[in-house]
C-alpha cells in the first residue's frame, strides 16, 4: 500500500514535467533544490486556481486586494517577529558538514550521501544552533549591516502596513478584509515531496480586520469558508479535514488556528492555515514604526485596534492536492487512461477541438470553431493521430470536452462533445457550442 502511495507521487511527478506543468528549476545545471518552473499547461493551471481564490475573495463587498512589493524595510520584520522567531533548529555532521533539520532527523536523508538516512551521521552532530529562515539582500551599492533587506517569508505584512491606507481610499469599514497573492521566500533547511516545502513560492493571503470581541466568531466563519472553497472547487471530502493547533503548534501571533489538511501520498499534511492573529501585528507595527494604526468606529464612536483573522495559503501545496486529488488510472472498454479529473475551473484546456479524419474539409471547419472559440476560452486544436488516442492526450492532461468535428457535422453544422470522466458524447449545433461548453464549466459536480 505505501509503495502504491509513493508510485503515485512518481508518475504525477513525471507526468507534470513530461505535459509541461512542472519542471525543476535551473535543471540543466543540475537543478535548483526547492525550486521549480510552471511549464505551459502548469502555468494555466496555477492562473485558474489563483484566479479561484481571488474571485472568491474579491468579488465579496468586505475585501479588497492589494499587491504589495516583496522588498520590506527591514524594521517590518523585526516589528513582525520573524528577526527574532522565524528560525528552525539547525545541526552539522561534523564528518561530512551536511546541514539537517534538528526536528525532522527521522525523516531526512543525507544529502550529502544518497539514500543514507540522516540518523546514521547522528553520532557526529554538533549542538542544535537556531537558523533564520529569511533570505537576506542588500539594497544600493553598499553591502553591509545598514543595507540589509529580507525577501518576504510571508506577504501578509505588506497588508499590515497599508491597513489604513487601503480603508481610507476605499472607504471601507471594520469589518473588512484585504487580499493578496504574491511570491514568498522561506530558506527551508529540508525542502522535500516536490512541491510541498520549496524555497520560493506564492501565496494567497486575507486579512480581515474585525473588532475585537467580534473575533471569534468571524474566526469560525473564515474557517468554515475556507474549507467549503475547497469542497466547491471539487476536492474528496474524505481527503481534506480541519487539525486544531494546540498551543505549542502555534505561532507566537496566533491565539487561535486551525490548519486545513490534505491526505497525500505521503500522509495527511497542510495545506492552508486559518489564524486569529489578535491586535499582534497592527500593534506591533504601531510600535515600531511610531505611527498611529488605530481605527476610529464613527458609529460606536470608539477607536480601537482591530484583531485580525488571517487565511493564509500557498499555492504550491494545495495546487499540488487538487492534482493528487485529480489523478486516476482506470480501465475502459479494455484500454487503460490515465486522467485528470479537476474541476474544469481549474483545468488548463477548456476544451480540445478535432477533425475526425484529416480530409474533406473537416480539419477546416474544426479550425473554424477552434478560432471562434479562443475568444472565450483556452482550447486545443489536435489532428494527429486516431481520435482515441487524442482523447487519451486530453484525459491526462485534464481537458473536460473534447469537441470533433465529423461527416454529420458537414451536412447539419453540429459536433459531438465528449465528457472526460463520463466519457458520454452529445451532439450539439457549432452555433451554441460556446454557450454548451461554458454552462456545463459552470454546473460542473464531482462524479461520486
Ligand atoms: N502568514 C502566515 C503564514 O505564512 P504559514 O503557516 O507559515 O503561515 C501559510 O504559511 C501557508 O503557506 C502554508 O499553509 C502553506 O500552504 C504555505 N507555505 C508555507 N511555507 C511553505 C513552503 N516552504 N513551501 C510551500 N508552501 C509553503
Amino acid at each position: 500500500m505505501a509503495q502504491q502511495k509513493t508510485d503515485v507521487m512518481e508518475k504525477l511527478v513525471s507526468l507534470c514535467k513530461r505535459r509541461g506543468f512542472v519542471f525543476q528549476s535551473s535543471e540543466v545545471y543540475g537543478g535548483l533544490n526547492g525550486c521549480w518552473d510552471f511549464g505551459p499547461l502548469g502555468v494555466e493551471l496555477l492562473r485558474n486556481f489563483k484566479e479561484a481564490w481571488w474571485q472568491a475573495m474579491t468579488s465579496r463587498e468586505d475585501v479588497e486586494g492589494i499587491d504589495a512589493s516583496i522588498l520590506m524595510h527591514p524594521r517590518t520584520w523585526e516589528a513582525s517577529g520573524h528577526v527574532e522567531h522565524f528560525t528552525d533548529p539547525m545541526v552539522d555532521c561534523r564528518e561530512c558538514k551536511a546541514r539537517f533539520r534538528a526536528d525532522q532527523i527521522e525523516d531526512m536523508t543525507c544529502p550529502k550521501h544518497t539514500n543514507r538516512p540522516a540518523a546514521r551521521c547522528q553520532a557526529n552532530f554538533t549542538e542544535a544552533r537556531q537558523f533564520n529562515l529569511m533570505f537576506k539582500t542588500f539594497v544600493g551599492p553598499v553591502e553591509d549591516e545598514g543595507s540589509v533587506v529580507y525577501l518576504r517569508p510571508e506577504t501578509c505584512q505588506g497588508i499590515y502596513v497599508n491597513f489604513l491606507n487601503v480603508q481610507a481610499s476605499a472607504r471601507q469599514k471594520v469589518p473588512f478584509g484585504i487580499a493578496q497573492v504574491g511570491k514568498a521566500f522561506r530558506n527551508e533547511i529540508n525542502t522535500k515531496n516536490f512541491l510541498y516545502r520549496v524555497r520560493e513560492f506564492e501565496q494567497m493571503e486575507m486579512q480581515f480586520f474585525v473588532k475585537p470581541g467580534t473575533d471569534e466568531e468571524w474566526f469560525e466563519y473564515w474557517r468554515q469558508e475556507r474549507m467549503k472553497w475547497y469542497l466547491d472547487l471539487g476536492m474528496t471530502p474524505e481527503k481534506v479535514r480541519f487539525h486544531h493547533q494546540v498551543p505549542e503548534e502555534r505561532a507566537h501571533y496566533a491565539k487561535e488556528a486551525y490548519d486545513i489538511y490534505y491526505e497525500f501520498p505521503f500522509g495527511w499534511s497542510e495545506i492552508e492555515g486559518v489564524h486569529n492573529r489578535t491586535d499582534y501585528d497592527l500593534s506591533r507595527h504601531q510600535q515600531y514604526s511610531g505611527k498611529n494604526l488605530t481605527y476610529f468606529d464613527d458609529q460606536s464612536q470608539e477607536r480601537y485596534t482591530p484583531y485580525v483573522i488571517e487565511t493564509s495559503v500557498g499555492v504550491g501545496r494545495p495546487l499540488m492536492a487538487f492534482l493528487v486529488d485529480a489523478y486516476r488510472e482506470e480501465e475502459v472498454r479494455g484500454e487503460k487512461r490515465t486522467v485528470l479529473r479537476f474541476h474544469p475551473r481549474l483545468a488548463p484546456i477548456k476544451a480540445a477541438v478535432f477533425p475526425l479524419v484529416n480530409r474533406d474539409h473537416m480539419p477546416e471547419v474544426a479550425q473554424r470553431v477552434v478560432a471562434d472559440l479562443r475568444l472565450y476560452l483556452r482550447v486545443f486544436y489536435d489532428d494527429g493521430g486516431a481520435v482515441g488516442r487524442r482523447y487519451r492526450r486530453m484525459d491526462e492532461v485534464g481537458t473536460p470536452y473534447c469537441v470533433t468535428v465529423d461527416s454529420q457535422t458537414l451536412q447539419d453544422e453540429t459536433v459531438t462533445v465528449r465528457d472526460r470522466d463520463s466519457m458520454e458524447q452529445v451532439r450539439v449545433p457549432i452555433s451554441g457550442l460556446r454557450g454548451h461548453i461554458e454552462e456545463r464549466i459552470r454546473t460542473w459536480r464531482r462524479p461520486e
